[in-house]
């Protein structure tokens, strides 16, 4: 709770994170993880899975970014320059803003991820292993071009990597730096804030509805398949 030190009843706890924001955050990890492991043992059948759900994920989210609750929309976090430098210069001068959702420097990561991600798996659709597997849209690049893809695809993982590795260590050090613990909130949907900061109402968006998307981004992915 930051160097927040009024009276505990001078904190709420506010739902910032809905749960199809949070499902979507941890499958993508395990998606990633999954992508990693398959795609450096060969396993390509089981890579195009992870690969295929990861974008169906991101997908999701997209969409989610204008349907969702409030603060996954990206009309609540996604700022300016001018926010994110005024943000940075609070920041250092020792007066860490929190902001109930994303905060503007955070919004520019989770564009950049979710960028790396998308571009990631729809490099690996046209990719092949110069084996026995081809990504289902092999045939509309042909080898040459599927080489070079696949070179991307390699390429891209590598800054994938270097940006995940950056995003965990930034949420480590605001939690050991800044005393703001990001994670719990995560894992639960609450953040403690307080009161004088916290909204004073916090638009849902039915869980049905977030179903209903992520079958038809799910029905999409696999329907990319069918094109092989
Ligand atoms: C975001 C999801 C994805 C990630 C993180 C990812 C990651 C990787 C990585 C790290 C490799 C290199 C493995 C190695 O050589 O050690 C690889 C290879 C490959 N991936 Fe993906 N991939 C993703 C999605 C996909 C998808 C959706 C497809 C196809 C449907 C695909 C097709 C391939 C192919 C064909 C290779 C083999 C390249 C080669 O052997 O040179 N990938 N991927
Ligand atoms: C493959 C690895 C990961 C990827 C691709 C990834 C991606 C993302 C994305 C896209 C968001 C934005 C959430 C949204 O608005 O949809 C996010 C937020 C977040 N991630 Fe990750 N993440 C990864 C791993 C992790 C890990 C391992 C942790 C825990 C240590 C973590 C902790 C968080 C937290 C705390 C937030 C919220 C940040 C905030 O409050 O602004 N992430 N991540």
């Amino acid at each position: 709770m930051g160097e927040y030190d009024g009276k505990p009843a001078d904190a709420v706890q506010v739902r910032v994170w809905d749960r199809p924001l949070r499902l979507f955050h941890w499958a993508l990890v395990i998606c990633l993880a999954g992508s990693w492991i398959t795609g450096d043992q060969g396993m390509m059948e089981w890579h195009e899975r992870f690969g295929l759900t990861a974008l169906a994920l991101v997908v999701f989210r997209l969409i989610w970014g204008f349907v969702g609750g409030e603060f996954a929309r990206f009309s609540s976090f996604v700022r300016g320059p001018g926010a994110v430098i005024g943000y940075l210069r609070e920041t250092l001068a020792g007066r860490h803003p929190e902001y109930p959702g994303h905060n503007p420097l955070g919004a520019l990561a989770v564009l950049a991820l979710l960028l790396l991600v998308g571009t990631q798996a729809v490099l690996g659709l046209f990719a092949n292993d110069d084996i026995l597997y081809e990504g289902p849209l092999y045939h509309l690049v042909g080898s040459s071009l599927s080489g070079t893809l696949t070179g991307l695809h390699h390429q891209i993982f590598d800054i994938l990597l270097i940006a995940v590795i950056v995003h965990v260590v930034a949420v480590i050090v605001y939690m050991l730096f800044l005393g703001d613990d990001l994670i719990l909130p995560m894992i639960t949907g609450l953040k403690r804030m307080p009161t004088k900061d916290a909204p004073s109402g916090v638009r849902r968006t039915p869980w049905w509805v977030a179903l209903a998307i992520l079958v038809v981004c799910a029905a999409g992915a696999y329907g990319i398949t069918l094109l092989a």
